[in-house]
């Protein structure tokens, strides 16, 4: 019988069996697949686990509270959060290019992971001879099936570690599809916001900055996004929608009139999208009353911000992020 209190019983054993009293790290990224494989992990193994968060200053507002507060509350997992967000705004000063800022926030990330890796590893305490990984059956059919390494399509994944770490995986989500891992997270005990999370990107909100990524822009476009995602939530269309990145566009001015006259600033691009695996997808046909709210409190709110345009593009042509 399949039920979550079966897996869950099931894969608790399943990975005591494995790590035995050795010692497991993971990496969290806000997700909810790493999420729920931590809470598994976790609830198996209590604090031979330890977690990894590296706070890169990409996330949305409240994204890194939740891991911080949230999951570790709902879990007690024992968690090791590394502030590196000077260290990403440095690597991508000047950059615009879509491509290079995702390298370099990959090989950013991997670099400060691969720090903690160690100074876990240097702690008192048991080998730590495992890395816990949040792969689905569907990443396991794509890969052919093997097992034993991580992988990761390069592009799609800041978590990836390089071939010459040594550690053997723990997979607890292999046989799991996304609906099911997000049915066994709450049966965990885990957090709506992080078990109903929508798709989001690994580079973060660093490529929904089309331009430099700077500290002023990313506070900018963290209120804009703060602002459509709370009013999408209140109209009721977080399931209907598949995600809705928020977009600005910091290389582009617009002119606009604004309280006490005229204003050059910079537009804000909302960009909701209906997807069956984000593979295609097609523009959400979004109730007008709710996209105006959303336009107004945001000219209102976000200083600099005089104009909010709708993404009216299937997927294809125009892929979901604009980076
Ligand atoms: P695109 O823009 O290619 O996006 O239509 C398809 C899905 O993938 C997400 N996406 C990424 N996820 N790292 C990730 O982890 C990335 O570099 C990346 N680029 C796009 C996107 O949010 C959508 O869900």
């Amino acid at each position: 019988d399949w039920t979550t209190g079966n897996v869950i019983e099931e894969q608790v054993a399943a990975i005591r069996e494995q790590v035995g009293d050795k010692r497991a790290i993971c990496g969290l990224s806000g997700g909810v697949d790493s999420a729920v494989a931590a809470a598994l992990v976790q609830k198996a193994i209590g604090s031979q686990l330890t977690c990894v968060y590296v706070d890169h200053g990409l996330m949305r507002q409240g994204e890194t509270e939740q891991v911080e507060k949230d999951f570790v509350a709902a879990t007690g997992v024992q968690l090791k959060v590394v502030d590196a967000q000077e260290r990403f705004l440095k690597a991508l000063a000047g950059v615009s290019d879509p491509e290079e800022k995702r390298k370099i926030i990959g090989r950013e990330f991997i670099r400060v992971f691969e720090q903690a890796q160690l100074e876990i590893m240097q702690e008192d305490g048991p080998e730590v001879a495992f890395l816990v990984q949040g792969t689905l059956y569907p990443d396991v059919v794509e890969s052919g099936g093997g097992t034993g390494t991580a992988n990761i399509k390069s592009h799609h994944n800041v978590g990836g570690l390089p071939d010459d770490i040594e550690f053997e995986l723990v997979e607890p989500l292999r046989k799991l599809f996304k609906d099911e891992v997000r049915m066994v997270g709450q049966e965990l005990g885990l957090p709506d916001e992080i078990v109903q999370r929508q798709p989001f990107p690994g580079p973060g909100l660093g490529i929904r900055i089309v331009g430099e990524v700077t500290k002023e822009r990313l506070d900018l476009l963290r209120e804009a996004d703060a602002i459509a995602r709370e009013e999408l939530t209140a109209a009721g269309l977080d399931r209907e929608i598949w995600q809705c990145p928020v977009v600005l566009l910091a290389d582009v001015r617009s002119v606009g009139v604004q309280g006490d006259g005229r204003t050059y600033g910079h537009p804000i691009v909302l960009r909701p999208v209906s997807s069956e695996d984000a593979m295609t997808a097609d523009w959400s046909r979004l109730p007008y009353d709710v996209l105006s709210k959303i336009s107004t409190r945001i000219t209102n709110e976000v200083k600099d911000v005089n104009r909010v345009v709708l993404d009216v593009t299937s997927k294809p042509p125009g892929t979901i992020e604009w980076e």
